[in-house]
């Protein structure tokens, strides 16, 4: 099987025949714009050919640090929030089995990689200093601006924890910075540290950085295949370089995507039959939202877990507000495939099912869905995947972000800056009593009377 396939057979009520074709002018045009570099956001877009231009002397030292890492930490904590986490975290969750975490370290045979920083719950970060323990760790703090408020509280927490059982010279030699290459707070206090530096290169936005060391070292870390991760993408950026829509798959699903926007479907579904997908909806949301929504538009990105949220959320699916779309990304070869068991009695009514596989029967499920969703007024998109392997993930990852670039390019739009993220820091330096933003703070205070 293909690594990778889109399927839009279930979209026939709702867009016609004719009307993917004539997006093809309008798509032709937004591949000119990503291509030449003629729209809007022109300078962050290396991530177009990270897949084989990457910096191979970088490369070799994201693996020789993860070595280091491997040999000497039980744990490594990765400090970053938004695109300096989304890519690692969901990306060992998808290449690894669905209790890593908790497998036993003879088992697991690589570090526990741990997440820091993405919130500010000083709750989870007590609970990781004590699951630490005495445990022997590392860490690899990465921001680009070495500012964000999350990710540098909590460096210094760990950081803290780091030099008091290592003393300042140990600690600096099991920080690892993954920052801007020159500029930059972080940057500036790892060079007077000494610790080893990788780069987020200027061209390359937080969101599509998996591929960058921001996402490669954590999941090297990991023990997965970093040079394989690297192949799928090349492969990916070579498969989707021609705008036709007949052939290319990721500019299919962003015409699509439009289409259905311009017909009222506001929000789209990134659904998965697997739980160990969860978090690649979770970055999948970011890439979207951060890269469609502003100037008042955009398709609004959330996700369901299926068949889980069937439970949960199919009823609002099937019968609530006509605004939905949903993409699922379906898995083609599981990794295992248990029969469903023979039992005694068929108290509960599955004596039909057993010896049947049950990934068969999540299929079934999967192919249920579609048609309810589909009679109840829910277009639904598909992306079959092959397997759940590093090539794999390499050609996913390339084929959103590919598409989503399209698609930002489609809605009038630059898919690559994200102005919007910082009203909510200005208002919240304000309050925190930030230097240099007082009077917005005692405005604040006002009007929320506190
Ligand atoms: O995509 C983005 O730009 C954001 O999600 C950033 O990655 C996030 O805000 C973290 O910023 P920084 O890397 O500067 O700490």
């Amino acid at each position: 099987m293909e690594t990778l396939s889109f399927d839009a057979s279930a979209l026939k009520k709702f867009v016609h025949e004719n009307e993917l074709a004539e997006m093809q002018a309008m798509v032709t045009a937004a591949d000119r714009q990503l291509r030449d570099g003629t729209g809007a956001g022109a300078d962050f877009r290396d991530w177009l050919h990270l897949p084989t231009e990457y910096d191979k002397a970088e490369f070799a030292r994201i693996k020789q640090a993860a070595k280091k890492i491997q040999a000497d930490s039980e744990v490594l904590v990765v400090i970053g929030i938004g695109g300096s986490y989304l890519g690692a975290r969901m990306a060992i969750d998808f290449l690894h089995d669905s209790f890593y975490q908790a497998q036993a370290p003879a088992d697991r045979k690589q570090p526990l990689v741990l997440f820091a920083g993405n919130s500010l719950s000083s709750s989870y970060l007590a609970d990781l200093l004590r699951l630490i323990g005495d445990r022997d760790f590392s860490v690899n703090v990465i921001s680009k601006s070495g500012t964000t408020t999350e990710p540098s509280i909590a460096f210094r927490v760990f950081r803290q924890r780091l030099e008091a059982k290592y003393g300042e010279a140990g600690a600096n030699a099991r920080i690892y910075a993954t920052t801007d290459r020159q500029r930059g707070a972080l940057k500036t206090e790892a060079d007077a540290a000494g610790w080893e530096t990788f780069v987020i290169p200027d061209g390359v936005g937080g969101r599509f950085s998996v591929l960058t060391a921001v996402g490669l070292l954590p999941i090297a870390v990991s023990g997965a295949d970093i040079d394989q991760l690297m192949a799928g993408a090349a492969k990916a950026a070579a498969t989707y370089t021609d705008p036709d829509l007949t052939t290319n798959a990721a500019y299919r699903y962003a015409a699509y995507r439009n289409i259905l926007y311009r017909k009222g479907y506001t929000t789209e579904l990134l659904e998965n039959y697997e739980p160990n997908m969860t978090m690649l909806a979770e970055w999948w949301k970011q890439l979207a939202g951060e890269s469609e929504g502003k100037d008042q538009k955009g398709i609004y990105p959330s996700s369901a877990n299926f068949t889980t949220d069937l439970h949960s959320l199919g009823q609002y699916i099937q019968e609530g507000r006509r605004n939905l779309m949903e993409t699922v990304v379906k898995l083609t070869e599981p990794n295992h495939n248990l029969p469903v068991p023979s039992a005694k009695s068929d108290l509960d009514g599955l004596k039909y099912l057993e010896g049947k596989e049950i990934d068969w029967v999540n299929t079934q499920a999967y192919r249920a869905v579609v048609a309810a969703h589909t009679a109840g007024g829910v277009p639904v998109m598909t992306v079959n995947i092959a397997k759940e392997d590093e090539f794999t993930l390499g050609y996913l990852i390339y084929y959103f972000e590919v598409a989503m670039a399209i698609s930002g390019y489609l809605n009038g739009i630059n898919p690559f800056n994200q102005p919007g993220v910082e009203a909510y820091k200005t208002n919240m330096f304000g309050l925190l009593g930030k230097p240099g933003y007082e009077a917005i703070g005692q405005q604040l205070k006002k009007e929320i009377n506190d």
